[in-house]
């Protein structure tokens, strides 16, 4: 006969043996790379379930492995979902790396490391010529391009990424656990190369705290705007959804604001636009667009463009402030389309001259690349559009975007659907740069 004490220990057991005891989550997941801005450095951030210390081990290709070692911190993040599921996003920074040198790394702690990835430390320099892949719009169901992109990069082919918004469809879904698996998807990408961000509509579910919890993006913001440089170039990353969410706070326009103008001033200094004279945007929602659905693109009063007069103060659109500072090329997203313009300004085409548009063009040059996949499909176009629309493809696919040096840029459209074949490509030329080349 059973003991009664022996009984009663099983019996207060019995919730555990039907239940299960949760496996220990300590094992690195989820790996992906950003630059922090400063030259030399590389940013790696990764998930766990449970707490764990944050190392990443790292050497040059070549020499010793793991030589080196660098810590970091993790921080919780709860999601607001029914379960309000638990992950430690951790975050290690690199720093006085070899430009141009390769290492090989792995990321974790004594309770479990990631894989061996690799990558390659940023070339500081502004002779550099670096080439990056483009999209928006990728999610976790229908990820389209994800292959190809996902081989490419293994083959070499980028030295970073610009992913323009609209994350998994929708990271904070099935209490987050879509978030998480897109970003295993995105890692044979993302732990290689890094992976440059910023916020679409997708992400706006609890005031953007999946976006804002996941990525390691340059500056203070929570990777919601921001600005680094590479190569020739000045890049700007911005949140269009400052225009659209007003409830999690309409001062954020005003913010994102002034913080633009503070950047493009400083960027438009002669000193530093004389070496990096391509000012280049990225932002989820587009000024122009010629979709069939509706968004505020295919209207003339674009939030983006034109600010809202709704608001107290009436908040500033930013093509003004982009054509005042002589921003080059607009990189956005939002439409699953691929849309190519014409040098545009105010509704209105300006282009370098008629034989060759993009040679010393009047006005930027926008890109609409949010065809990437997603289980929205891609959208259809309105059959008559205005006179800015250049070229237009409703094919899955990416963009290619090489700033070969300081007044040659290329861009190339890859359709996934037709097996990685490139349907459009121009170089943008420009002898001058800045508010003075419109003229
Ligand atoms: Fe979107």
């Amino acid at each position: 006969m059973v003991p009664l004490h022996t009984a009663c220990l099983l019996l207060s057991l019995a919730p555990l043996l039907v239940l299960g005891v949760p496996p220990i989550w300590t094992q690195p997941e989820q790996v992906h790379l950003s630059y922090p801005g400063a030259p030399g450095s590389m940013a790696v951030t990764w998930t766990t379930f449970n707490e764990t210390e944050s190392k990443v081990e790292y050497g040059l290709l070549g020499g010793r492995l793991f030589e080196m070692i660098a810590k970091g911190g993790a921080t919780l993040f709860v999601d607001s979902g029914k379960e309000k599921r638990k992950m430690y996003i951790h975050r290690v920074t690199l720093t006085d790396l070899k430009p141009a040198a390769t290492y090989v790394y792995h990321c974790g702690s004594d309770e479990g490391w990631s894989e061996v990835f690799s990558f390659t430390a940023l070339n500081d320099s502004t002779s550099f010529s670096p080439r990056f892949a483009l999209y928006g719009d990728m999610g976790n169901e229908n990820p389209q391009s994800l292959a190809r992109l996902q081989k490419e990069t293994q083959l070499g082919m980028y030295d970073a990424i610009l992913h323009i918004g609209d994350f998994a469809y929708d990271m904070h879904e099935d209490n987050a656990r879509i978030g998480d698996e897109f970003m295993r998807q995105i890692q044979s990408i993302a732990a290689y190369v890094p992976y440059m961000t910023c916020p679409g509509n997708h992400e706006s579910t609890y005031n953007f705290s999946n976006y804002r919890n996941r990525f390691t993006m340059p500056g203070q913001t929570e990777s919601l705007w921001y600005s680094w440089n590479l190569g020739s170039a000045h890049i700007i990353s911005l949140s269009t959804e400052v225009y659209f969410y007003l409830d999690f706070g309409q001062e954020l326009i005003f913010k994102q604001y002034e913080w633009l103008m503070k950047d493009l001033e400083e960027a438009n200094k002669p000193e530093n636009r004389a070496v990096r004279p391509w000012i280049l945007t990225m932002g989820h929602r587009p000024m122009y667009c010629s979709d069939d659905d509706q968004d505020d693109c295919t209207q003339f009063d674009s939030y983006v463009r034109l600010g809202r007069s709704d608001t107290e103060p009436p908040a500033p659109g930013l093509e003004d402030l982009f054509y005042r500072y002589g921003v080059d090329v607009e990189l956005w997203a939002h439409e699953h389309t691929y849309e190519r313009l014409w040098p545009v300004y105010g509704d209105k085409v300006y282009n370098g001259s008629k034989e060759q548009p993009y040679v010393n063009p009047k006005a930027p040059v926008h890109i609409i690349t949010g065809s990437a996949g997603c289980r929205e499909k891609t959208d259809r176009f309105n059959p008559n559009p205005k006179e800015w629309s250049a070229f237009r493809s409703m094919d899955y696919g990416y963009t290619r975007m090489q700033v070969v040096n300081a007044t040659h840029l290329y861009l190339e459209q890859v359709s996934d659907d037709q097996y990685g074949k490139v349907i459009d490509s121009i170089w943008v030329e420009k002898e001058k740069h800045g508010f003075s080349a419109w003229f």
